[in-house]
């Protein structure tokens, strides 16, 4: 494996923010993977691991190496599916609804790896990666042991797991196991099928979720941008039924750990849609969902790209704090944190 030096990232996150990697190299076997954090211990850098780049915001170059992981893989079966960690994750989901294995098309065109997916838990219409979780294998970066994890050695959490909080690991695969249920509770999923006239299975959902997808979030291909940019807030009982009181008609679940609040909702009913800060203002289409769109130029005036970004972050955190005393919290990963 080649170890390459100052190489842009510009073009290898969703929101093409741009950034130097001191050292890059691309990763496609456990090996390769234990060679980078041999190479980086020998020149005592740091790891920075980079999958699909869509749930990364990169605010500076980075000084160590920069690892593209690249691990492939793709072996659907019926009682199991074992991925590698750099396979794209709506690739699988696509294959195993042709091969009729269930369980995944609720997950269907979200953006990034399958290394990704237990890093943040993901999770859409009512199903979330750790439902379908088996294992996974990872290499210790600081002595390149590989581990295999079990659901409670991950500590999946609401887009969380150990792996978000800890620089110190690097999936290489995962194993997930297929699901006969339908989960279709999820109120925009239903109606679609019921709008046109099909019957619930696991290819209708499939479909119902690419359409509405593509029709409530901007593509990032032309609108820059990183997913759902802050969580959903979790509020105790007691603050969520007296916010229920206050605003009868605003999104809330009753979670296991509370009530779970819609961010795009708060939002919106902010006023903050269309809200800019130089380069990056939040979408039009979806609340939750900030865009890079702006003009490059305007970057010179108002301070570097992350400036802005975090300015544009403080501004809608501001604000729906003072307006509804709840407090947001980004969902990807910022470099550096
Ligand atoms: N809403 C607004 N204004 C908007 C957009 C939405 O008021 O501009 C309201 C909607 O009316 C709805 C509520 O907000 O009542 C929730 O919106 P939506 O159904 O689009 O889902 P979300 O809560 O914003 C979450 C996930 C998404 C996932 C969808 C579908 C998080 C942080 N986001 O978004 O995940 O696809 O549910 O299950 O949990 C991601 O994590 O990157 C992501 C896209």
């Amino acid at each position: 494996m080649q170890f390459l030096q100052n190489i842009s990232l510009d073009a290898s996150t969703s929101l093409k923010m741009p950034a130097t990697a001191a050292w890059y190299c691309e990763a496609s076997s456990v090996e390769d993977v234990q060679e980078a954090a041999v190479f980086a211990r020998d020149k005592d850098i740091d790891v920075l691991v980079l999958g699909g780049g869509s749930n990364l915001v990169l605010g500076s170059d980075v000084p160590g190496l920069v690892l593209a992981n690249r691990v492939a893989g793709c072996e659907i079966n019926t009682d199991q599916s074992v991925l590698g960690a750099g396979e794209n994750w709506h690739d699988f989901v696509s294959k195993a609804v042709r091969k009729e294995i269930g369980g995944f098309e609720n997950l269907a065109l979200i953006p990034g790896n399958a290394g990704a997916a237990p890093m943040q838990n993901i999770g859409a219409y009512g199903v979330e990666l750790r439902d379908r979780f088996i294992s996974l294998q990872a290499v210790n970066l600081s002595n390149g042991e590989l581990v295999t994890f079990d659901p409670d050695a991950c500590q999946f959490g609401y887009r969380d797991s150990l792996f978000k909080q800890s620089r110190d690991w690097c999936i290489t695969s995962i194993t997930l196991h297929p699901s006969n249920e339908l989960r279709l509770e999820y109120p925009g999923i239903r109606s679609y099928l019921d709008q046109h006239q099909l019957e619930p299975s696991h290819e209708n959902i499939f479909r119902a979720v690419c359409d509405v997808r593509k029709s409530k979030l901007p593509d990032s291909a032309s609108h820059p941008n990183a997913g759902s940019f802050f969580k959903n807030p979790i509020v105790s009982l007691h603050r969520g039924e007296e916010f229920s009181r206050r605003h009868p008609g605003a999104p809330a679940y009753i979670d296991s750990q509370g009530v779970k609040l819609s961010a795009a909702w708060l939002i919106d009913q902010a006023g903050l849609k269309g809200l800019r800060e130089g380069e990056f203002s939040v979408s039009d289409q979806h609340a939750l969902v900030i865009v890079r769109d702006g003009a490059r130029g305007m970057a010179k005036q108002q301070g570097s790209s992350f400036e802005q970004l975090n300015r544009l972050i403080q501004r809608i955190k501001d604000k729906v704090l003072e307006l509804f005393g709840v407090e947001l919290e980004v969902e990807p990963t910022i470099y550096p944190d």
